[in-house]
């Protein structure tokens, strides 16, 4: 059994989603209210002291909060319909990996901090690292105050609900010149410790990705009364979007490209759509290929979009570059772990977000099916269990008085 698992099985009910399957805990929201209370009593059942970041974001310290902290954690907000384990598994790892620590009698020569990002998904504002893009600066404030869940709630709204001054966010120099190096434990997603039969691994290098938000504006009318040659859908260059997507990535070694999201306006079954958003993800090795993706979609959703008599328009939502993990903390990282493969990533993490301006590295514990985003993702509890004394032999070496 794995240290990690009964913290784990205590937010099995949290967030739980009936209709999706799975969880659906979104930055600002109950469950993840929940959640923060459940990271503050665990963190200050541990002694450690909690605060909260100009941009939401938890901070849980051993020691006094100060320049050169070895800091790791994740998230605790997921997908619509997500997995146990994709964020909350780095933050139960960093509780549990103080506990092997403490109990080894291990007195950190630096502070060590605990970290709980917010919004890491962007399920509920659309910005994936909503946190810690505001935190590094990389989100402008005044764009991220603006922005609307599918509710019509503003970031700024739902921020100043939970008590934060909205006035606050934004980039946070004095919290982020506390972090010496970041470390950020995540359950794989994807199948590569599976293929190399090792329950941990370090991460090396993260896709360059982006959101894109494609609305097609046509005319809402009658599913029964409008004539076929009189209609303007533009569920009908949704559909070729959608198509568009595969294989612009199929063109483009190594790129991905989804439509995850396809929200028709007004939404009855007996209704024309005036309006389709679909939100498209596209990610590649490098930022060339993967704008080339979505040059590629725009261009075929705006020729079937004409040929409709419907119009497009395009807004990217977020964006970030290729992330190559520094090559020296994941030297030190793997050799305090007697070595481990090194393993790149599709996914999007915080950690990446942070690797622009401190030393910042990644462990992976092995996903037996690779699933993730959804209600299958699993870790085996041995490799938690592997995951949680990697991580605290990690922070043993970091913060002990050799490093
Ligand atoms: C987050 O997990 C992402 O890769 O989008
Ligand atoms: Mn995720
Ligand atoms: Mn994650």
């Amino acid at each position: 059994m794995s240290r990690a698992v009964p913290l784990l099985d205590a937010l099995a009910d949290v967030g739980a989603d009936r209709v999706r399957g799975g969880y659906s805990r979104h930055g600002f929201d109950r469950a993840d209210h929940t959640l923060r209370e459940w990271f503050t009593g665990e963190a200050e059942a541990r002694g450690l002291d909690v605060d909260v970041d100009r941009n939401g974001n938890l901070w849980a310290w051993w020691g006094t909060p100060g320049p050169g902290a070895v800091v790791t954690g994740s998230h605790l907000d997921s997908v619509p319909g997500g997995g146990a384990f994709d964020g909350p598994l780095g933050v139960v790892s960093a509780l549990a990996a103080v506990d092997v620590l403490r109990a080894r009698g291990f007195v950190p020569a630096k502070p060590v901090a605990l970290v709980v990002f917010a919004e890491e998904e962007g399920g509920r504002f659309g910005v994936p690292c909503l946190g810690s893009r505001l935190l590094v600066g990389t989100l402008d404030a005044e764009h991220a105050r603006a922005l609307r869940d599918p509710d019509g709630v503003t970031l700024a709204e739902a921020v100043r609900a939970t008590g934060l001054d909205p006035a606050t966010l934004g980039r946070d120099d004095e919290s982020l010149a506390r972090v010496g190096c970041f470390v950020e434990l995540h359950v794989e997603q994807g199948r590569g410790l599976v293929d190399l039969g090792a329950p941990v691994g370090v991460a090396e290098s993260i896709l360059a990705h982006g959101r894109w938000r494609l609305t097609l504006h046509g005319e809402g009318n009658h599913a029964g009364a409008t004539a076929l040659a009189d209609r303007a859908d533009p569920m009908l260059p949704a559909a070729s979007l959608v198509l568009a997507a595969r294989r612009a990535a199929a063109s483009v070694p190594g790129a991905r490209a989804t439509v995850g999201r396809l929200v028709p306006t007004p939404g009855g079954t007996n209704v024309i759509p005036s309006t389709v958003d679909a939100w498209l993800d596209a990610r590649a090795s490098d930022g060339p290929g993967t704008r080339r993706v979505v040059e590629d979609v725009v261009a075929a959703a705006r020729e079937a979009a004409e040929a409709e008599g419907c119009t497009l328009s395009v807004r990217e939502e977020s964006y970030g570059g290729t992330v190559a993990f520094d090559a020296g903390l994941r030297e030190v990282v793997s050799g305090a772990l007697g070595g481990v493969p090194a393993l790149p990533t599709g996914a999007g993490h915080d950690a990446g977000v942070l690797a622009a301006r401190v030393p910042t590295a990644m462990l992976f514990v092995r996903n037996p099916t690779g699933v993730s985003h959804a209600p299958a993702e699993h870790a085996e509890a041995d490799d938690c269990e592997a995951g949680v004394t990697a991580l605290a032999r990690v922070l043993a070496h970091l913060a002990g008085p050799s490093c």
